[in-house]
């Protein structure tokens, strides 16, 4: 069934370097035309880390092997909408392998996407479409005035 949640803007993004870019574009694009601009620098960072992790899942060797198993599509999507007052950000990969939200040490140099995410979302989270891959989410709320 289509998903005709109201206000919702979907982009299909390459599994390429340059796509958490354009995921910051099309994320301040379209909160300026919602008259947004207050979630505009939360939104592009988060969406930035979203967008590298699925880039990251697509491209790592588990996923790979499921690739081979379900005929994955060489992209990942984004999409966002309005929701209580913020935004709602989803970031759809093939891969099944859950987000792992971790404590980084001062010498790694990973671990730190999700942090911020935690830092700055309401909540997030994941789920597993029936269909495939997984869709993490994140509801932002407006700043304090
Ligand atoms: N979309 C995803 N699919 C599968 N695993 C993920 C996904 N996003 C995150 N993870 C897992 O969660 C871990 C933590 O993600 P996080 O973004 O915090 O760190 P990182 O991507 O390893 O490093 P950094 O974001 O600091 O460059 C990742 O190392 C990865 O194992
Ligand atoms: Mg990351």
């Amino acid at each position: 069934m289509a998903d005709v949640t109201p206000g919702k803007h979907h982009l299909e993004l390459s599994v390429f370097p340059t796509s958490p870019y354009y995921a910051r574009v099309h994320v301040q694009r379209v909160l300026e035309g919602w008259r947004r601009d207050d979630l505009v620098e939360t939104a592009q960072l988060v969406i930035s880390e979203l967008v590298s992790n699925a880039i990251k899942a697509h491209v790592s060797p588990f996923a790979v092997t499921e690739a081979v198993a379900h005929a994955r599509p060489d992209h990942i999507w984004m999409d966002l909408y309005p929701a209580g007052g913020g935004i709602v950000l989803r970031v759809w990969d093939a891969c099944r392998t859950p987000p792992v939200l971790r404590v980084p040490s001062l010498d790694d140099e990973g671990g730190r996407g999700l942090c911020l995410v935690d830092l700055l979302a309401r909540s997030w989270g994941y789920y597993r479409p029936a269909w495939s891959g997984k869709i993490v989410w994140c509801t932002l709320a407006a700043p304090p005035p």
